[in-house]
């Protein structure tokens, strides 16, 4: 039986809450910031079913451990120009998940402008994982986000699965540093099965320890990422494993830029299997001189962000005549594998400088 008025719920709340209420169902269909803290307190099964979030409001979900959390229908964010979060989530040993028919609808398309984060409208970050542990999210749909879709941010223990992120419609109406997914300071997050059509970056991880990129479909935007790292508070990378993905039409296949000037670390990365389509700009990059205050890059790699233990295997396709097929300007990198690359089709050529001794790939 489902509650879907706020009162019946309320009341259906108070009843239960002498006795097991946690283990109640609790649906709301619109948005009430009271009826929201009362799921927090007393559901561990939650139903937001087709909310539509004010203007300027976060839906924020402070979960109890153990809950789970299903979006049904479509669910809609109202206009406001500012930096959000939309969407926030925290908790342990949660799921998070969408019915057959739902949507998470951000409506970017009001936002969007073609200037992304460099002006026009404040656009607000989609949906922030923040703080949660030992979770899985898994078969939700999201579309059109202003900005960025998903971060995580300071989590531990997070499975990402079968999760489509949307915004072709960013390609004639204006979308522009959509990322699909940014992980920062997190460990042990895995994305699994994720299809990302954006404008931007489809992962990008920024810092974070123990993160696996499996199964990833990336369409139109700048490549599977890791970086920029430097320059923020935590700036450390490791053991990272990106495999059998497709990158097609997008800027960039494989990515790792550091940030010139800064200090960190990106340790034992690996991409393996990975096959591009039509790349636009750079079949693999991996530059040390990412300027991060203008998004561009300085010509010249800084050495405070060493690429350590780095493996590049069996990773084939095609740039566009127009693209460069392999790019590298590091400086004090070491230990490099690569083998089984085989990229081809981009027709200009950019000096490489830095590649450690014996990594097997040259540009
Ligand atoms: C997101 O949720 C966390 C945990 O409840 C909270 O600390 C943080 O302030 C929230 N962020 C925003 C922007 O609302
Ligand atoms: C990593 O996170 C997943 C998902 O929550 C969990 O199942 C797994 O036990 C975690 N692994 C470690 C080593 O913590
Ligand atoms: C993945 O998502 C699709 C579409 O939402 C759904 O039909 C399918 O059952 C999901 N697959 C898994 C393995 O959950
Ligand atoms: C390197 O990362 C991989 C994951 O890609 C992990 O399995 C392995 O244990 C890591 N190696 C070290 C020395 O930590
Ligand atoms: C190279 O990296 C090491 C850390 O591995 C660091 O101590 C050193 O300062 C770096 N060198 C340069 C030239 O940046």
């Amino acid at each position: 039986m489902r509650f879907l008025v706020a009162l019946g719920f309320l009341i259906f709340g108070l009843l239960a809450a002498t006795q097991q209420s946690l283990a109640a169902t609790c649906t709301i269909s619109k948005y009430n910031e009271d009826d929201i803290k009362t799921i927090e307190n007393d559901c561990r099964d939650i139903t937001l079913d087709g909310l539509n979030v004010p203007a300027g409001v976060t839906l924020n979900l402070n979960l109890n451990q153990g809950t789970k959390l299903t979006f049904q229908g479509t669910t809609t964010w109202e206009f406001y120009e500012w930096n959000g979060p939309l969407l926030n989530i925290t908790g342990e040993d949660l799921e998070i998940t969408g019915a057959s028919d739902h949507v998470l609808d951000a409506q970017g398309n009001l936002w969007w402008d073609g200037q992304g984060e460099h002006g026009g409208t404040i656009k607000p970050v989609f949906f922030i994982l923040h703080g949660v542990k030992n979770s899985v999210m898994h078969d939700l749909k999201v579309k059109n986000t202003p900005y960025h879709a998903i971060w995580i941010e300071n989590s531990d223990g997070v499975s990402v699965s079968n999760i489509s992120i949307n915004n072709r419609d960013g390609d004639t109406m204006g979308g522009h540093n959509t990322d699909g997914f940014n992980v920062w300071t997190s460990n042990n997050v895995t994305l699994d099965n994720i299809n990302v059509y954006n404008q931007d970056d489809c992962v990008a991880i920024k810092s974070g320890t123990n993160i696996v990129v499996k199964d990833a479909y990336c369409y139109g935007g700048h490549g599977l990422s890791i970086g920029s790292v430097g320059g923020r508070d935590y700036n450390i990378v490791e053991n990272v494993l990106v495999s059998n993905s497709l990158i097609e039409k997008s800027d960039n296949g494989v990515r790792i830029k550091t940030v010139y000037g800064a200090t960190g670390s990106v340790t034992n990365v690996t991409y393996a299997n990975i096959f591009l389509m039509g790349i636009k700009k750079y079949g693999i990059v991996i530059e040390g001189d990412y300027n991060i205050e203008t998004g561009g890059t300085t010509g010249v790699a800084t050495g405070g962000v060493p690429i350590k233990e780095f493996t590049l295997k069996d990773i084939t396709g095609t740039v566009a005549k127009s693209g460069v097929n392999i790019y590298v300007l590091v400086k004090n990198a070491s230990d490099w594998h690569c083998s089984e690359i085989d990229v081809t089709g981009g027709e200009k050529t950019k000096v490489c400088e830095g590649i450690p001794e014996g990594a097997g790939i040259s540009c």
